[in-house]
């Protein structure tokens, strides 16, 4: 195990993560962790992180010291090197100037941290204070324009403090020095693959559940179907399943999530068809602000009366959540102690508090990708693992004004002529969303020598990293013409189709 204590940095996650993509086993503790579970749990290397705090604050996080005498190498990143420096004896002072953003590092001394990289690398900064003293035992080894100890080394405790985080992306090599640590300093090998976090996480599931019963909100997306495989996995028949229909799902839904959960899986699945509430709520309702409110509050209702019902009469006493690392909402907060200020961000809303649930939440260290690969090993279908984002409120926001049974299966079936098309083209997984809107005009057409006044479908095709930002794809004409035609033909009271060609900003992805 390498470990990595958390004092707070917004990267402390994504160590972890670097660690986990060198195949090794890593674990976040926190900061005041005693040195003996350290040792107990056989770390092999220590990582501390970056943090807000200033170690001249009088409430900075403090590691246990004896963590330096278990014998194992100490990797200090940004404020962790800061702490090394005035735990161990050094000097550490208010910087001039914060050194923020991209900084060139010269490397003029060997050490194993910088093994076969080149001597300049382009490395992140984001610190206020600096070193100015090095504790005894250390050398400086790589220095910047604002610091002369930008990297320091003690080789006989194997002792390494970095200013600059190796764990983003634009740190040159950073990858390659996490790889030095963790293989060259920390002597470790290759033996953390996604079937051994499975393993180790149905373990810990089963200890944490024992006899025990879990029940889990299960929407169809990404996150919730692979916590749903994995707690199976893990406790079989002890987990129960609930899948709210809102009536604004896509075509089949519903019926495919039935066939794939309670045939291929056999997972205890209750479906509560809600969709005549949300649409009676829903009636008249114009605003899309408004609709997303009663859409979420629907939801929340109807989940948590059978919640308590089940809570009750079925005994369950734990709460599933497909809670992954992005989620986890981190703010600053009171008292500067970092491990108080991560906070659940809840799919359900404040349910777990409100019902007295314990939470089980498999996947709340992992990031999208990884947990596309958990699911993938587990078996899920790649329409299930690698289906593009479909928001919360469904087709709720894509029937644009009022929300209507009808106009939702006008949608529903020009939606699916786009899938299928997408599918068939080989395009679906290549995009980031691929959708049809419901547009609330109608506008003239001509059908045969009548006279058709009918629904406009609009396409929307966007191209996105993390729908931050997006632009419209510039799909192949056949395909546009093919959806287009099908859709006019097949699907009655549909005689236009638009291509939406904004990017985001100034438009968003939804039209809601
Ligand atoms: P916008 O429309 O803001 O969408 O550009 C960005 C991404 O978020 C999805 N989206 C939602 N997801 N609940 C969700 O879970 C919502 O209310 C919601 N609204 C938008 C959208 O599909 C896109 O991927």
């Amino acid at each position: 195990t390498i470990a990595v204590l958390d004092f707070g940095s917004q990267y402390t996650q994504v160590i972890a993560r670097r660690i986990r993509e060198c195949q090794v086993y890593s674990k976040i503790y926190h900061f005041e962790t005693p040195a003996q579970v350290l040792r107990d749990d056989g770390v092999a290397g220590i990582i501390l992180s970056g943090g807000p705090s200033s170690v001249f604050a009088s409430n900075a996080p403090m590691p246990d010291r004896a963590i330096f005498d278990l014998g194992v190498p100490v990797l200090g990143i940004c404020y962790g090197v800061q702490l090394m420096g005035k735990l161990l004896g050094g000097k550490v002072a208010k910087s001039q100037r914060r050194e923020y953003g991209l900084g060139s590092l010269g490397i003029r001394k060997k050490s194993p941290l910088f093994a076969g990289l080149p001597r300049k690398l382009n490395v992140w900064n984001s610190h206020g204070d600096k070193l100015t003293a090095l504790p005894p035992g250390f050398a400086a080894v790589a220095r910047t324009e604002n610091s002369e100890f930008a990297a320091i080394l003690d080789a006989r405790r194997r002792f390494h403090g970095i200013q600059f985080h190796p764990e983003v992306y634009h740190t040159e090599h950073g990858m390659d020095i996490i790889r030095n640590f963790v293989f060259g300093v920390c002597g470790m090998s290759e033996n953390w693959t996604t079937a051994d976090f499975i393993k180790h996480t149905v373990a810990d599931i089963r200890a944490q559940v024992g006899k025990g019963r879990v029940l889990l909100a299960l929407s169809g997306g990404v996150d919730s179907s692979v916590a749903a495989a994995l707690l199976h996995k893990a406790i079989g028949r002890q987990l129960v399943c609930v899948y709210v229909d809102t009536g604004l799902m896509r075509k089949d839904e519903t019926a495919n999530i039935e066939k794939l959960y309670a045939k291929h899986f056999k997972i205890d699945l209750r479906v509560v068809d809600a969709s005549s509430i949300f649409l009676r709520r829903l009636k008249g309702v114009t605003d899309p602000e408004q609709k997303r409110k009663i859409i979420g509050n629907t939801f929340i209702e109807i989940f948590e009366k059978k919640a308590r019902e089940l809570k009750t009469r079925e005994h369950i006493e734990f709460l599933g959540q497909g809670t992954i690392y992005p989620d986890v909402i981190e703010s600053v907060a009171i008292g500067n102690n970092p491990a108080a200020l991560i906070k659940s961000h809840h799919n359900v809303g404040g349910l777990p508090e409100r019902m007295k649930f314990k939470l089980v939440e498999p996947l709340r260290q992992l990031f999208k990708d990884e947990v596309r690969r958990v699911g993938e090993k587990l078996g899920l279908p790649r329409e299930v693992v690698w289906r593009q984002p479909f928001p919360g409120p469904g087709l709720g926001i894509r029937v644009i004004g009022e929300i209507t049974k009808p106009r939702l299966d006008v949608l529903r079936e020009a939606d699916a002529i786009l899938l299928e098309e997408m599918m068939a083209a080989g395009l679906y997984y290549k995009i980031w969303q691929s959708f049809c809107v419901y547009l609330p005009v109608k506008s003239v057409g001509v059908i045969g020598d009548e006279r058709n006044y009918a629904d406009i479908i609009a396409l929307r095709l966007v191209e996105s990293i993390d729908a931050m930002t997006a632009d419209w794809a510039d799909l192949p004409r056949e395909l546009l013409q093919k959806v287009s035609n099908r859709i006019t033909n097949e699907v009655r009271g549909v005689s236009r189709v638009v291509l939406d060609i904004s990017s985001k900003p100034p438009a968003t992805i939804e039209w809601e």
